[in-house]
């Protein structure tokens, strides 16, 4: 295994990565057999446009070489046997190929089991079982997205072990029906799509409204995404979540009173600014707000990141989070202290949570000579007003879910 260390200073945040000998080898160990594949899904950040994607708007994230190492064996029989490098205490855990519902016993595999329903249901043909060794090194509550990497990574397993054709667009499309309908999370459709669709140094910029998208070279000049964790351990992120989804669908019915629209997408700033006065609540105005200016901003910031006006890019970073601090309120001590130290330091271009908020990962667009002064002085402060260090990671954007051999 190859352990990377990403920082060299008090801030030392060390990432395991496998080769596929070794995934092999680790497949072995348990399964006393050998793997007939492996594969590789990442996690995902976003660059721009949060809380955007459940409001029919548009968001701008990139896959990244942190992510969930996969390697499997058909098997004869029925049944489906899962283990994971994280939890190794869980052991094996075996499923009933022939019973693919949610239990709550059978722990992380609901994920996988959720998609091998999906495609079952979907009309793909899955008739006997199959041996699954994972290992995943986005850090744990990170935010970045460990759980749409395993959806999707089963996705690209069960294509290669049973032969499925399956469109890239329908996997990421069964990747959120899992989140939202099997595990139920209320999730839109960044993060599989992200992680489905990635491609080396590009980010997507996708319309959740039509799911057009586009692969944008990502071209950061001198400059490194440098990501921020909060090591904040997560609490009642899904019902806050559901809240901040529920006030926007309720300021939509407000908005159409007079306008006929379907989501907060549609509005541009003037339209919004000019029918607010139907929504009746304080909060309401502030969330649909976000929802309006930070969709706008993401086209605004794609532009800038094509003509190379990185500092344009960053600003709109900055914005993105102030709006998501003070208007849908997603942010919290945590990020807001990581996020506004960021901002005071010499090379930075621009900083924001990025995810889903309340705790999990931020990101600071930082000249390349300047990270370690950066990572000392974030690091320095944080843990004066949090009370415990934070992690760096330089994030690296790579390809989607695949086979590695
Ligand atoms: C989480 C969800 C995404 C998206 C972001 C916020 O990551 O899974 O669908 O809503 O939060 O932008």
């Amino acid at each position: 295994m190859k352990r990377v260390t990403l920082k060299i200073n008090n801030y030392i945040s060390e990432v395991i990565s496998m080769n596929t000998l070794e995934l092999r080898n680790a497949f072995q160990t348990v399964f006393g057999a050998e793997a007939d594949h492996t594969f590789f899904s990442p996690g995902r950040i976003n660059l721009i446009g949060e809380h955007t994607d459940y409001n029919g708007g548009h968001v701008f994230p990139a896959a990244i070489t942190l992510g969930t190492y996969g390697a499997a064996r058909k098997r004869e029989d029925k049944v489906l046997r899962f283990f994971s490098g994280n939890f190794e205490d869980k052991g094996i855990i075996e499923v009933p190929l022939e019973n693919l519902q949610f239990e709550e016993e059978h722990n992380w595999t609901n994920y996988p089991k959720g998609v091998l329903h999906f495609l079952q249901e979907a009309g793909h043909t899955i008739d006997v079982g199959m041996d699954v060794y994972v290992y995943g090194n986005i850090p744990n509550g990170s935010g970045l997205s460990s759980s749409a990497s395993l959806e999707m990574l089963t996705g690209v397993i069960a294509e290669r072990i049973y032969g499925l054709t399956v469109d890239r667009v329908d996997l990421v499309k069964i990747g959120k029906q899992t989140e939202n309908h099997f595990i139920g999370v209320n999730s839109g459709i960044m993060d599989q799509f992200a992680i489905g669709m990635g491609a080396d140094q590009r980010a997507i910029y996708l319309d959740t409204n039509t799911l057009e998208y586009d692969l944008v070279p990502l071209d950061l000049k001198d400059n490194v995404v440098v990501i921020m964790n909060t090591n904040k351990r997560r609490e009642l992120i899904d019902s806050k979540y559901n809240e901040r989804r529920a006030e926007c669908e309720t300021a939509v019915s407000e908005l159409q009173a007079k306008l006929d629209i379907q989501t907060l997408g549609e509005l541009d700033v003037w339209d919004f600014d000019t029918y607010s006065y139907l929504i009746k609540d304080e909060n309401r105005i502030k969330r649909a707000r976000h929802a309006v200016l930070e969709n706008q901003r993401t086209l605004q910031a794609r532009k800038a990141l094509e003509e190379g006006n990185l500092e344009a890019f960053g600003r709109f970073m900055n914005a993105s989070h102030v709006s998501l601090e003070h208007d849908y309120e997603v942010t919290g001590l945590e990020l807001d202290t990581l996020v506004h130290t960021a901002w005071e330091q010499e090379g930075v271009l621009g900083a924001r949570m990025t995810g889903a908020g309340f705790g999990g990962c931020a990101i600071a667009l930082v000249n390349k000579d300047k990270v370690q002064d950066f990572e000392e002085a974030v690091g320095k402060r944080y843990e004066e007003v949090v009370g415990y260090a934070p992690s760096f990671y330089i994030a690296e954007v790579a390809g989607g879910s695949r086979v590695l051999d």
